[in-house]
């Protein structure tokens, strides 16, 4: 698994004013958005391109264009939603499926409630949008279950991460034979004992959504 802080002016402005108690759901959720299309822009550095042949104006030429099959983008319920407009700005012929994480309070697993993906993500880059990298349980299932169902490239987009986080899904994902990225603004200090990250940017989705 590899970690790729993108180390970028407007990248730690941006988070600034994201972690900034006195900023309001509506400033958040615009920033957030600018903030995910920059790291977008890092993310799908090795996304996949074919070549094609084109006529400008003025001459003929070669290109490139997205491979087949096109890339997934997948939103993890309720935050990632969050950060979709951010992603498909620079991705707009991605598809995007869907998965709804919860963490059972008891056995602190997380499980999925909600899915709504291709049945066969077979050569798939898959961009997994989740804005919080915590203690990373909710990440490493999603990862593994778009690897079971066949995904064989995957990045993670998160604005934050805890070093605690990074570490567990070091671990988690071991035994993965897929190539993983995370890509972050900020790896923060720490978890707090409520799971938070520290110095973070609060609830990522209450944040946005101004509810709990
Ligand atoms: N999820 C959040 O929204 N914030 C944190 O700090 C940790 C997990």
């Amino acid at each position: 698994m590899q970690t790729l802080v993108v180390d970028h002016p407007l990248v730690t402005h941006k988070l600034t004013v994201l972690r900034d108690r006195e900023t309001g759901s509506p400033t958040f959720r615009k920033l957030a958005d600018e903030l995910v299309t920059l790291l977008a822009y890092e993310a799908t550095r090795d996304i996949r391109v074919e070549p094609v042949d084109i006529h400008t104006p003025v001459a003929a030429t070669t290109g490139v264009r997205l491979a087949s099959p096109l890339p997934l983008v997948v939103p993890i319920l309720r935050a990632g939603l969050g950060m979709l407009d951010g992603m498909m700005r620079l991705l707009p012929t991605a598809e995007v499926g869907f998965l709804g994480m919860v963490r059972n309070e008891e056995t602190l697993e997380a499980t999925t409630y909600a899915e709504r993906l291709p049945a066969d993500l077979s050569g798939r880059q898959c961009y997994v949008l989740d804005p919080m990298l915590a203690t990373g349980g909710t990440l490493a299932a999603a990862i593994d279950f778009l690897v079971q169902r066949g995904a064989d490239h995957i990045t993670a987009v998160c604005l934050l991460a805890a070093p605690e986080g990074v570490a567990a899904l070091e671990t988690a994902l071991a035994h993965i034979d897929v190539p993983v990225t995370i890509v972050t603004a900020a790896v923060d200090e720490q978890l707090n004992e409520k799971g938070y990250i520290v110095p973070g940017l609060g609830d990522a989705g209450d944040r946005l959504y101004g509810v709990a």
